[in-house]
């Protein structure tokens, strides 16, 4: 992918949403529903304390239901209804649901499984992106759209598509090989430097002609070129930039000032950070928590049985949306159990947790709520999602927690445009992961990994950011932290390293994870020791590894204590670091070096041998001095999360009860929680499921 110009990049930490003060929303179908009922759902979300609708994400039909003929009669009442009531509206482009007889009349448009079989009508985000027919109709009923309702006072941003690449993110059409050639000639330019970029003379798989290259098709044992296939993975992100490039530019030249253009996600093969900034103001998130929780095998309210968080697992998640928008709106916030007529069975929340894990978005930097949705539709696929309101419409205990909130939130005024402080982050590389989806090598240890430090932050309320690496990261931005984790950053490029190398000079702190720089950006092995450029940072290198089954990892002892090497282990040989740990177990090379360190200017980097499991992450999180953070403060047990914002001097301070006991915990000093207004000071109990945001 083309860098763009550092001077002329738009940056991501400059894309957030502008909220002037916390705001609820919901995501209501009008299409769903008796046109009789519109006012009176108005007027109950109104009291709810809701004030801003989404509509209109699959509503193509409503505007286009016979090709070319357009019609905007049905939104026009809706949006004049909601501008009579107050009622503000986020109005949605309809393409990820084309109308029957668009896919009937041009089958082109539409996605194919990998045999090439057409996937049809009746499901959802079925087309493909790259198809110019595709393009054509939807730049067309976009620009009809924008240009019908772009000025209606009701609106006040736009959302484009929805949770592209959700239903899949892969695309195998016809379309998607002719655009996927071209983006490789644009890249490559011949095809001796594709071949060579390809590694094509691997089983003679070299190309002649450029029609001869296709996305992946059906081979032998799943496996086609994997460097191929990481390609296709970067194309499949640059054609849905550009897909929502061309509909933001139409929408621009239609939005009244001031109105905003945003999506929802977020989803595999794509590039979050490019697309807002070429396409977007910010990004949104859709936020059910449940799907962390092992389906239909854990009950809620419980601590999970290997203490696992996964009550708070969707935290990681929130923390990298942070990291593409710093304040985020969430377009869909979970209300209800799931789910689909035919899976995503979820419990129902439990009293509390609508309202619990709503503020666990705020605490991570959501300046806007907009629940999933306002009641649960009585046809289709989805009729077991549900919304505030079930299908009996009666007032519902989810309805009275949302009431609760809009109560609170008038607390927590000036709270909007503060950010999340962590000084600990965990950095991420999309590329790395893409390669790591079809490298069982790499792959599998990035998930545990970066789990392992969320678990041991979370319970030593250590706030943790995700950061992006890519071409946007600056030295500046490294500098905010004082503790970088980068856990098996394969494929990290020798330019970061540079600047990793400046940010240890003045101070930061470093650690690697094993594989980490073993791959070149197309996922071949270049011959030099790993970690490639971060080996002159870390003081060493890489001699040998394997992959290690479960009843053969062996353990280190680090900084005095006992800690288990997951995964995969590299023995590492010293140059001018120092052996921090070294492995013992049964293995032929026990007594090895597994932890590396070296000082550089004023910081230091430190190689880890393996994947990292949560008592590494707690030890190196101590040896860093960055445990408890809110110390001074507060006293808090490990089953309240802390999470810090701040603005202009002041830290709104989120306290999170995901347990269904009441927690114990101490205030070091008077403060008031801001939802209350109720003081605290010394010994104080958090409710379950209770929040508090406490200010000194
Ligand atoms: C989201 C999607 C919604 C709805 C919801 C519940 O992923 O945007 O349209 O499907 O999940 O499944």
């Amino acid at each position: 992918m083309q860098a763009l110009p550092a001077k002329a990049m738009v940056k991501n930490m400059e894309k957030s949403i502008q909220m002037e003060r916390l705001t609820l929303g919901v995501c209501y179908y009008p299409e769903h529903w008796p046109e009789s009922m519109w006012e009176e759902d108005l007027d109950r979300m109104m009291a709810a304390g809701i004030t801003v609708c989404r509509v209109a994400e699959f509503a193509w039909s409503k505007f286009e239901r016979t090709e070319g003929v357009f019609t905007f009669d049905f939104f026009d009442r809706f949006l004049d209804l909601a501008e009579k009531k107050g009622m503000k509206v986020i109005f949605c482009t309809p393409t990820a649901t084309p109308p029957a007889w668009l896919t009937e009349k041009y089958p082109e448009v539409l996605n194919a499984l990998r045999d090439g079989t057409l996937v049809r009508h009746g499901m959802r985000c079925h087309c493909s992106h790259t198809s110019p027919v595709f393009l054509r109709l939807c730049a067309r009923v976009v620009e009809e759209i924008a240009a019908h309702y772009g000025k209606h006072p009701a609106i006040i941003g736009w959302q484009i598509d929805n949770e592209i690449n959700c239903e899949t993110n892969l695309y195998h059409s016809e379309s998607d090989s002719l655009a996927f050639r071209e983006y490789l000639k644009g890249k490559f330019g011949t095809l001796e430097r594709l071949n060579e970029a390809m590694g094509t003379v691997f089983w003679n798989q070299e190309y002649t002609d450029w029609n001869e290259i296709f996305v992946a098709r059906p081979t032998l044992a799943d496996s086609p070129n994997p460097h191929l296939l990481l390609e296709q993975k970067k194309f499949v992100s640059e054609s849905a930039i550009a897909f929502f490039k061309l509909q933001a530019d139409i929408l621009k030249k239609y939005r009244k000032p001031g109105d905003f253009i945003t999506t929802n996600g977020m989803f595999g093969h794509l590039d979050y950070r490019e697309l807002n900034r070429r396409a977007l103001d910010f990004i949104t998130y859709d936020s059910y928590p449940n799907f962390f929780f092992a389906m239909g095998t854990e009950t809620n309210g419980n601590a999970s049985p290997t203490g696992k968080l996964k009550d708070r697992a969707n935290g990681l998640s929130l923390s990298r949306v942070r990291s593409v928008s710093p304040n985020f709106g969430i377009m869909e916030q979970q209300s209800g159990g799931g789910g689909w007529q035919t899976r995503l069975t979820q419990p129902a929340p439990l009293p509390g947790q609508l309202r619990l894990w709503a503020y666990q978005s705020i605490a991570h930097g959501a300046d806007f709520i907009s629940f999933f949705r306002w009641r649960t539709c009585t046809v289709g696929t989805e009729i077991y999602w549900n919304g505030i309101l079930s299908w009996d419409n009666r007032d519902s205990r989810q309805l009275e927690e949302v009431k609760q909130m809009q109560g609170e939130i008038q607390g927590l005024s000036g709270l909007t445009g503060s950010k999340y402080r962590a000084k600990v982050a965990v950095g991420y590389h999309y590329q790395s992961e893409w390669d790591g989806e079809g490298d069982v090598f790499h792959g599998p240890l990035s998930g545990p990994s970066v789990m392992n430090w969320f678990y041991a932050c979370q319970i030593s309320h250590t706030p943790m950011d995700l950061l992006c690496l890519d071409e946007e990261v600056t030295l500046e931005t490294l500098l905010d932290y004082e503790l970088l984790v980068l856990p098996h950053i394969a494929l990290l490029p020798d330019s970061l390293c540079d600047l990793l190398e400046a940010y240890v000079s003045q101070g930061g702190r470093v650690i690697f994870g094993a594989r980490t720089g073993f791959k070149d950006e197309f996922g071949r092995c270049p011959m030099r020791p790993t970690p490639g450029a971060a080996a002159r940072l870390v003081g060493g290198s890489v001699r040998d590894y394997t992959l290690v089954p479960e009843d053969r990892a062996a353990g280190i002892t680090l900084f005095g204590e006992e800690v288990s090497m997951p995964l995969l282990h590299e023995v590492l040989e010293e140059a001018d670091g120092e052996v921090l740990a070294r492995y013992h177990g049964t293995a032929y090379y026990d007594g090895s070096p597994a932890v590396l360190r070296k000082r550089t200017g004023k910081g230091e980097a430190l190689y880890f041998g393996a994947a990292f499991s949560e008592e590494a992450a707690l030890v190196l999180l101590r040896y860093a001095g960055l445990t408890e953070a809110c110390g001074e403060v507060l006293t808090l047990p490990p089953e309240i999360e802390y999470a810090p914002r701040e603005k202009a001097g002041k830290t709104f301070r989120f306290l999170l009860n995901y347990t269904g006991k009441p927690q114990s915990f101490r205030c070091e000093k008077p403060l008031t929680d801001l939802l209350t207004g109720e003081p605290h000071n010394g010994d104080s109990i958090l409710p379950p499921f209770g929040v508090m945001v406490l200010e000194e």
